[in-house]
């Protein structure tokens, strides 16, 4: 069985209860009035997922064709199908930590063997280290980029010195990418699957696009290994959201336009972070990319800090023991209301200060 997944059943057991929320970790949802809705019939539509969104999908990764991509309900399926489809019971896979926890919980549901590799302080992968634990037993490197509890974007060599590591011992690599266009320079990474073949990517509408609540994401990858997706979802959800998938594409259409949004919010946010924790105990990396920052705080159980804060005012952030690191807060800054977010940090900054 998987294990409980901390930080979805924190979220869910609160966000709709607290003022402030602060857990979100993608930019403000859009509005239907922000969108072209078309009117689409409201049938089935190709179980791999409407082969125009597929298409458009596909030109976006040199190479690719619309039979190479699925399209799911999120990025959580899209993950799900990933897993189920290229990992088996007592196989090694060697894990990114800190991580949104789904995939770690997957394998750990399939009983694979997980190997975790920790950022180092600066929020930086080490790849001698990488080098060290992958083996000839290793089937996959699990990797989210840009990151998600940090916030951190890898750059273009690093990226490439995954995949030297990864071609050398034929491992695959599985690249969580639904932060990807959410870099603060504006320069996209490559994704994965663009530089290397034995590499899966997932991503989702729901965090730079700010539309989680059509559940539309995608998974990119060899004709092959999608296809065996497509099997799995056939017993599951059947197809993705028509309605979901025809958003998506006016969406992807106009894709420029959502990421500056999306870019202008992070920015202006980070900035605000900035000028608001400079005199406190706190050490911060500055991400480079996403809308999230991880703090990590002078406190030793952030659980109970996490539980406290909500409890007196009703400001709702993840507490790092969900990602495994107690000591830390992860904080969603995708608000489009700045004098909201201000107030929510100051009673944050607040907080803190009284915490014993
Ligand atoms: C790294 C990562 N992957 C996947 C997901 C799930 O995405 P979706 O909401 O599109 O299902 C999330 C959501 O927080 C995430 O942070």
């Amino acid at each position: 069985m998987y294990p409980e997944f901390c930080l979805e059943r924190w979220q869910s057991l609160r966000d709709w209860r607290a003022k402030y929320v602060l857990s979100e970790s993608g930019v403000e949802p859009l509005d239907l009035s922000e969108i072209k809705i078309p009117n689409v019939k409201l049938e089935y539509g190709h179980t791999k997922g409407l082969i125009k969104v597929r298409q458009l999908i596909a030109s976006l990764y040199p190479g690719k064709k619309e039979d190479d991509v699925i399209i799911t309900a999120g990025g959580a399926e899209a993950n799900h199908l990933t897993i189920l489809s290229t990992i088996k019971s007592g196989d090694e896979v060697i894990v990114e930590m800190p991580n949104y926890m789904q995939i770690p919980g997957l394998l750990r549901g399939i009983n694979a063997r997980l190997k975790y590799i920790w950022l180092k302080d600066d929020f930086k992968l080490d790849l001698n280290e990488l080098n060290e634990i992958v083996s000839k037993n290793t089937k996959a490197i699990v990797i989210t980029n840009p990151n998600n509890p940090t916030g951190m974007a890898l750059s273009e060599s690093e990226i490439k010195g995954i995949i030297e590591i990864a071609e050398d011992n034929h491992v695959t690599v599985i690249a969580d990418e639904v932060y990807r266009g959410l870099e603060h320079d504006g320069k996209i990474r490559p994704s994965f699957v663009d530089l290397y073949d034995n590499a899966i990517s997932t991503n989702s509408m729901s965090k730079v696009y700010g539309l989680p609540g059509i559940r539309i994401g995608w998974v990119v990858a060899s004709k092959e290994l999608v296809d065996r997706m497509w099997s799995i979802r056939d017993y599951t959800s059947i197809s993705p959201s028509v309605i979901g998938q025809e958003i998506t594409y006016n969406v992807l259409l106009e894709r420029e336009k959502f990421m500056d949004r999306a870019r202008r919010i992070a920015l202006n946010n980070m900035r605000l972070m900035e000028r608001l924790i400079s005199d406190l105990d706190v050490k911060w990396v500055k991400p480079n990319a996403t809308v999230l920052a991880y703090l990590k705080l002078n406190v030793k159980n952030t659980y109970d800090f996490s539980e406290k804060l909500f409890e007196k005012y009703s400001v709702l952030v993840n507490p790092g023991e969900c990602f495994e690191m107690p000591g830390y807060v992860r904080i969603g800054l995708g608000s489009t209301n700045t004098e909201f977010l201000s107030e929510a940090l100051s009673l944050f900054v607040r907080y803190l200060r009284e915490y014993k």
